[in-house]
């Protein structure tokens, strides 16, 4: 099968055949149908996030199950599913505890020792990110890395479901509980950013205050919801959120993964409000924030991982969401592309000049 594989961290991609494993017990394999590009694949190729090459990358997928491993119960050849990076192992502290979006073992892959899910040509082997590899043609993923979905949504808007929407969404809706009427801003209008926004507007935020430096993405962040735009390139926008606000936000999520973006959030956050850090800055990186702020205002600073997700839960109710007309997934699609456009793709990211970019696999 086709795959774009990471050989190398700051290089393109290349486009290569690989072979994949038949799966083993507890096992699905799937014909890769969309899979969304995240800004997250960009961190690794970047190397912010470390994942050693050579590796596939792509983790927001939709697909069609083609064939089952011994055990397999949840799955049938046929099944439209999506895939997300938390699986689970169902015994653990954080899985029996309620957040098994938690749960150690989520990067984990086969035993060690066993025979490699996906291998180059030459026959050696290729990391599969995440359980999931969605920059291939098929995919060979943990029966818990994926949920079963109504045959009525659309394949393509159901993979941003499995990571920015549920990370965005989620966000609002699992991490923290926005009330209604709450004050609330997005830095950072990409498809995490655009999510949380949406997921404002669905729980009745008053005011949703959308940060970015692309003015081409406010005429999208008011169309799904935002009720002020602040262009971070045209002066300070913690000022401009402190004036909108009237001394700061209720809430206010950081979906970039800066530095200086996360000490804005802070700074726009207002007394007692809640600072939610979506974006993933630089593991080599330290962000200097001011304690006595935090304290003598009672700010909140929290984590905000995968949309603190169960995503069997979540996903069914999110694409009910969608069909509902309450999730706009649409108008978030800023192209279709071929798997070996994967590189121009990562080009307009960086730029800043897409919203979300979804290969489509024939
Ligand atoms: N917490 C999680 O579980 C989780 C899950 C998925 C993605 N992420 C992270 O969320 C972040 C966003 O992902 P994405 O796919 O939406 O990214 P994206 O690249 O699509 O969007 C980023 C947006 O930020 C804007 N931006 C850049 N610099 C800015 C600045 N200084 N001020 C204001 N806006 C600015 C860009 O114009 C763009 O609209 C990434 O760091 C990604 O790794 C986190
Ligand atoms: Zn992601
Ligand atoms: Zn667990």
């Amino acid at each position: 099968m086709k795959a774009a594989v990471m050989r190398a961290t700051n290089a393109p991609l290349e486009i290569e055949d690989v072979t994949i494993d038949d799966p083993g017990p507890g096992e699905v394999l799937l014909a890769t149908a969309a899979s969304g590009i995240c800004h997250s694949d960009l961190h690794v190729m970047n190397g912010d996030l470390p994942m050693p090459p050579p590796c596939i990358l792509g983790h927001e997928p939709s697909g069609i199950v083609e064939e089952i491993g011994e055990g397999v119960t949840d799955f049938k050849p046929g099944d439209h599913v999506i895939g997300c990076i938390t699986n689970w192992c169902g015994v653990c502290k954080f899985c029996t505890g309620g957040r098994p979006y938690l749960c150690p073992s989520q990067f984990d892959g086969r035993p060690d020792g066993s025979k490699s899910r996906i291998c180059g040509a030459d026959g050696n082997p290729i990391l599969q990110f995440a359980n999931l590899s969605s920059f291939a043609e098929k995919m060979l993923c943990p029966e818990r890395s994926l949920v079963k979905i109504r045959d009525d949504m659309p394949l393509d808007r159901a993979s941003l479901i499995g990571c920015g929407v549920t990370t965005g969404l989620g966000a609002a809706l699992n991490t923290v509980h926005i009330p209604a009427g709450a004050s609330v801003v997005v830095i950072g209008c990409g498809g995490v950013g655009l999510s949380v926004l949406q997921g404002a507007r669905i729980v009745g935020a008053g005011q949703i205050i959308a940060v970015d430096t692309q003015a081409w993405k406010f005429d999208l962040a008011k169309d799904l919801g935002a009720t002020d735009c602040v262009n971070a390139k045209e002066g300070d926008p913690v000022a401009a959120v402190q004036e909108l606000t009237g001394g700061g936000a209720d809430f206010v999520f950081e979906c970039i993964g800066l530095v200086p973006t996360v000490q804005q959030a802070v700074a726009m956050t207002g007394r007692g409000g809640t600072a939610v850090l979506v974006g993933v800055v630089p593991i080599t990186e330290m962000v200097p924030l001011s304690a006595a702020d935090i304290v003598l205002q009672e700010k909140k600073v929290v984590g905000s991982y995968m949309g603190s997700n169960r995503f069997r839960f979540d996903m069914p109710k999110y694409i009910d969401f969608y069909l509902d007309g309450r999730l706009r997934l649409d108008e978030m699609i800023s192209s279709r592309i071929k798997l070996d456009e994967v590189n121009d793709a990562f080009d307009l990211m960086r730029k800043g000049e897409a919203a979300r970019q979804v290969i489509i696999f024939d």
